[in-house]
C-alpha cells in the first residue's frame, strides 16, 4: 500500500544524546503518579481508553505491532487533558482550603462537596488552545471553584462555547498562544486568582507537576495492559508535559527496557527540537498557527524539558500536511483495523510515524523495523465537530 502524502514530505530529525538519568523519578516521583492516580480513578465516570491494535497498518508499514491509545473518550471531555488539569486544580484548591482552614483537608473532602461553600470563594484560572481549559472548567464546576480561561486569536469559537457551556468565563486574546499565557498569569496576579497552567516556569511548577502526574494515568493504563515494552514511542509536544510524563512513566516502569521516546511537533512550533538542539530550553516565535492547534508553543514547560532533556532520544517536525490524511486514515481503516475518530492534534504522532516508517533514511535513524512495536498516544477524539467533518470531506480549512 502506497503513502504518497507521507512518504514524500520532509520531516526534520533531530537525534539527542539523553544521559539516562535520574529525572524520570526525581522531577516527577512515582508518588505523585500514584497519588494522582488513586484520586482520579475513583472520579465518577472513570473508565481506562481503548488502547487499539492496527494490525492492517501494522502489516502495510512493515512492522510487528501498531498499537493506538485512543483518548477521545476520556471522561466525555474529548482529550487525555481531562486527566490533568481538573486533577490540578483539584490540588490548588486542597492548598487554598487547608491554609484558609487552618487544617490540612484532604483532596476526598473536596471531590465529594463537603466544602463546596468555601471553594466557591476560590478562582482558578488558565490559558488554553482548547482541551487544557475544558478540563479546568469542568474541573472547577465538578469542585465548585470559580474558572477564567484565556485563549488566543486563532482558539476556534466551537472550542471556547465548550469552555462556556461548562461555566467557564473565557476571555480572548490578541496574539498566539504564549500571549494569553502572559495576560493569564498578569490577570491572576492582579486578581487573586489562582494559575493552572499545563506549562511551567522559574518559581511555578507545583500545578503543572500535579497536571502531568495525571497525565501518567494513561500511561499507566497501557502499561498494565502490555506484557512486554513497545520498541518506539511517538508523543506529540506541545509544552512537553504529555511527552514528558509518558516518557518518566515508562522509565519509572520499564526501567531500561523503556521504549525509544520520539517527540513529534509542528514545523511551525519545535520549541522542543530547538531546546534539544540548543541543549537549554529555548524559545521560537511561532508566527503561522499550525492545524495541529494543541501544539502551537513556542516555548517549553521547564518541568517537562528537565524530563525530556534526560530521556527523550528523537526530535521530529512535521508539516500540517500529512494531519487530514492521518485522520481520514483512522476514519477509513483497511483490514480489520478499527475505525478510529481522531482530531487534528491527536494524530500528530501517528502521521509522524507514518512518515517515518515509509522514509528509508529516516526509517533506519529511528532503528524502525519489521520486528518494532510501535505505540501511538491518540491525545484527542472530535474536539471541533466542524473542523472534523471539514477534513473528513475534504476540504480542510
Ligand atoms: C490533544 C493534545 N495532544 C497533545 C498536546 C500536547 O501536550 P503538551 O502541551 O503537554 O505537550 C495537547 C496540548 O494542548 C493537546 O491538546
Amino acid at each position: 500500500m502506497a503513502f504518497p502524502a507521507f512518504s514524500a514530505t520532509h520531516i526534520d530529525h533531530f537525534q539527542a544524546n539523553p544521559i539516562y538519568g535520574d529525572a524520570a523519578s526525581r522531577v516527577i516521583t512515582p508518588e505523585d503518579f500514584r497519588r494522582a492516580r488513586a484520586e482520579i480513578s475513583g472520579w465518577q465516570g472513570y473508565a481506562p481508553t481503548p488502547l487499539f491494535a492496527l494490525p492492517g497498518l501494522a502489516d502495510s508499514l512493515e512492522v510487528a505491532q501498531l498499537l493506538y491509545k485512543h483518548e477521545g473518550p476520556r471522561f466525555g471531555m474529548g482529550s487525555f487533558k481531562a486527566l490533568g488539569a481538573a486533577y490540578a486544580g483539584l490540588r490548588v484548591l486542597q492548598t487554598q482550603l487547608s491554609e484558609k482552614l487552618g487544617r490540612t483537608v484532604t483532596l476526598a473532602e473536596i471531590s465529594n462537596g463537603s466544602l463546596a461553600t468555601e471553594a466557591r470563594t476560590i478562582t482558578l484560572c488558565s490559558a488554553t488552545d482548547g482541551n487544557h481549559g475544558r478540563s479546568l472548567a469542568w474541573g472547577a464546576r465538578r469542585f465548585g471553584a470559580g474558572c477564567k480561561i484565556y485563549i488566543h486569536a486563532e482558539v476556534s469559537q466551537n472550542r471556547a462555547n465548550a469552555m462556556r457551556s461548562l461555566g467557564a468565563e473565557v476571555i480572548r486574546v490578541n496574539g498566539n498562544y504564549d500571549a494569553s499565557v502572559a495576560r493569564a498569569r498578569a490577570d491572576a496576579t492582579a486578581n487573586g486568582w489562582f494559575m493552572v497552567a499545563d506549562t511551567s516556569w522559574t518559581g511555578y511548577t507545583q500545578p503543572p507537576l500535579d497536571v502531568m502526574a495525571g497525565y501518567g494515568l494513561l500511561a499507566d493504563e497501557v502499561c498494565r495492559t502490555m506484557p512486554t515494552a513497545p520498541t518506539h514511542v511517538f508523543l506529540q509536544g506541545g509544552v512537553g508535559g504529555l511527552a514528558a510524563a509518558v516518557a518518566a512513566y515508562l522509565r519509572q516502569f520499564w526501567g531500561d527496557k523503556t521504549p525509544r521516546v520520539i517527540v513529534v511537533e509542528p514545523d511551525l512550533a519545535p520549541c522542543l527540537m530547538a531546546s534539544a538542539r540548543a541543549g537549554c530550553a529555548a524559545t521560537v516565535a511561532v508566527t503561522t498557527e499550525t492545524i495541529m492547534a494543541g501544539l502551537s508553543c513556542g516555548e517549553p514547560s521547564k518541568v517537562a524539558w528537565d524530563i525530556l532533556s534526560d530521556l527523550a532520544d528523537d526530535y521530529l517536525t512535521i508539516p500540517d500536511s500529512i494531519i487530514a490524511p492521518a485522520m481520514r486514515r483512522l476514519a477509513q481503516p483497511q483490514a480489520n483495523d478499527p475505525l478510529i475518530e481522531a482530531g487534528e492534534t491527536g494524530v500528530a504522532g501517528l502521521a509522524a510515524f507514518i512518515a517515518a516508517a515509509t522514509q528509508p533514511t529516516l526509517r533506519n535513524a529511528l532503528g524502525i523495523t519489521p520486528d518494532s512495536r510501535v505505540l501511538l498516544i491518540g491525545t484527542e477524539g472530535i474536539t471541533d465537530p466542524a473542523i472534523y467533518a471539514a477534513i473528513m470531506s475534504e476540504t480542510a480549512p
